[in-house]
């Protein structure tokens, strides 16, 4: 298995658990980066992103460093925004055709993934909604560790 852990991060929940995952599984990471970075007031990012996300916007984000056709697993790291994935998260998929490869996800999250899932799954449909590891960084009793390790050993060594 050739893996890699792509992942989108404004707040650095998301990479948190990714370099987490990344030291357990030894693999390769990428970051999904906008070309443009959201920038300005609170009210203003908040703004911009419910209306890019509601919208489905696809802002351009940069290049990959990595060459996806390197790797036969993508494990996709995204949050949640606006009950949706964010407009670079939609850029990367609606960019990359993953459907060949194995796909995991895992969807950080304050408590309320609304469909987030299910827009992956339009984009992966061979992604197996079972396996997806949600992580609620509002649950003050969430442990990123034991839950990445869980997850880990149920998508992997379950497998054959
Ligand atoms: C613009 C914005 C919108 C968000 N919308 C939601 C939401 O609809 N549901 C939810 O559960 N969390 C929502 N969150 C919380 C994030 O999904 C959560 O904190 C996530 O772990 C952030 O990941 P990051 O730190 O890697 O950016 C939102 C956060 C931001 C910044």
């Amino acid at each position: 298995m050739k893996a890699i852990i792509v992942y989108y991060t404004f707040t650095g929940h998301t990479q948190r658990a990714a370099r987490l995952l990344e030291s357990l599984l030894s693999c390769d990471h990428e970051e999904i980066e906008l070309v443009v970075p959201y920038s300005g007031s609170d009210e203003e990012i908040n703004a911009i992103t419910q209306n890019q996300t509601e919208n489905k916007e696809t802002p351009e984000i940069n290049k990959l460093t990595k060459d996806l056709s390197n790797y036969d697993t993508v494990i996709l790291g995204t949050p949640v925004w606006w009950f949706d994935i964010p407009p670079a998260v939609r850029s990367f998929l609606n960019e990359n055709y993953l459907s060949a490869k194995r796909v995991f996800a895992f969807i950080t999250n304050g408590g309320n993934v609304g469909n987030s899932s299910r827009t992956i799954k339009e984009f992966v449909p061979s992604l197996d909604g079972n396996k997806i590891l949600y992580l609620d960084f509002d649950d003050e009793t969430l442990d990123l560790k034991v839950s990445i390790q869980r997850w880990i050993s149920e998508i992997f060594h379950q497998q054959g």
